[in-house]
């Protein structure tokens, strides 16, 4: 008698396109992800990013234009950045109820009312030296007072009609600060998407400059974390889940992956990971000088993602995938 194949390896079902399809075992559909964006003042404005070739950062009439193109592909929310024409020592215009983003999420809300609009919660993009907090005299970041006006930020946010806030400055205790807010202010149904686990990590480099939030000085790694470190990315996804946290985010994502299944298995909450913009343009990179197959490359990166146990996936390739996974 002849042995039989192990059954391991699926072959068997693999060489039957219905069955294979049927015993996958990680699902990647555009109801996983969500698509950041950028967003200037002006009237009629799309700024290319260089290092992200496809991406820019654009007025709030192309914003809705685009977050309309992305939703009809089936892409249910949005994560907003503003690019503000001002900057301060305080981050003035972060939370000014008519600043960028809170107009944006006015016109994104009123244009597509079933799109789910998000809003990044920092300072860096704010403040003149580009740094995610409020810097002292002695050049440290004031953890406290940052925390103030983080939540003045997600407030305003809120007010101007944000369907959740993503704290993604680093401070300690911030989450559990903007839901004692929030809450005080009458947004007790505003969700928090926490960037629990932000790395300090070389792959932000391109978003730096599609939102001009280059530090002018020193460097994130007094708040954002060691590469080095998962014991204490899953110490501080609990933290956050105790102090309200309703989605935890890991950050990034294609480096992490191990940090994402991890953060599943110890929280149980849903996770979102962030493939970020320098992981964009490496596939970009690539695919552009005909080294790899981009469309092949986008959809093995976002499954991978989604199989280490990210619920949603925040990627500049939401519009891409979503097309081709119709
Ligand atoms: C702001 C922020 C950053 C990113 C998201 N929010 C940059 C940083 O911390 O320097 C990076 C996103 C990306 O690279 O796509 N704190």
């Amino acid at each position: 008698m002849p042995m039989a194949f192990p059954a391991t390896r699926m072959r068997r079902l693999r060489r039957t396109g219905l069955l294979r399809d049927m015993v996958r075992e990680t699902e990647l559909t555009p109801s996983h992800l969500v698509l950041p964006m950028f967003v200037e003042l002006g009237s009629d404005s799309r700024t290319p990013i260089e290092a992200m070739p496809g991406v820019s950062r654009m007025s709030i009439s192309h914003a809705v234009e685009e977050a309309g193109e992305a939703h009809a592909l089936g892409v249910p929310a949005v994560l907003l950045f503003g690019v503000p024409a001002e900057k301060d020592e305080l981050a003035s215009p972060a939370y000014d109820d008519e600043g960028v983003v809170q107009l944006a999420v006015r016109a994104l809300k009123e244009a597509h009312p079933e799109l789910v609009v998000i809003t990044d919660v920092c300072l860096c993009a704010y403040t003149s030296h580009g740094h995610c907090g409020v810097v002292r005299e002695d050049g440290v970041v004031d953890n406290d007072i940052s925390l103030e006006l983080l939540a003045k930020t997600a407030i305003s946010h809120a007010r101007a009609g944000a369907d959740a806030v993503a704290p993604s400055d680093m401070m300690d205790g911030r989450v559990g600060a903007l839901r004692v807010q929030l809450d005080a202010e009458g947004h007790k149904e505003t969700p928090i998407v926490a960037y629990s686990a932000k790395f300090a990590s070389a792959f932000y480099g391109p978003f730096r400059e599609a939102a001009g939030s280059a530090p002018a000085f020193g460097d994130r790694r007094t708040y954002q974390m060691d590469p080095a470190n998962a014991d204490e990315a899953v110490r501080e996804a609990l933290l956050d889940v105790e102090e309200g946290a309703d989605v935890i985010m890991v950050k990034p994502a294609l480096a992490y992956l191990d940090v994402i299944r991890r953060v599943k298995e110890a929280t149980r909450v849903p996770v979102a990971a962030y493939n970020v913009s320098g992981e964009y343009a490496m596939i970009e990179a690539a695919a552009a000088a005909g080294y790899i197959d981009r469309r092949a490359a986008v959809l093995e990166a976002l499954t991978s993602i989604r199989r280490a146990g990210a619920d949603v996936v925040i990627t500049y390739h939401a519009k891409d995938a979503a097309a081709w996974l119709q």
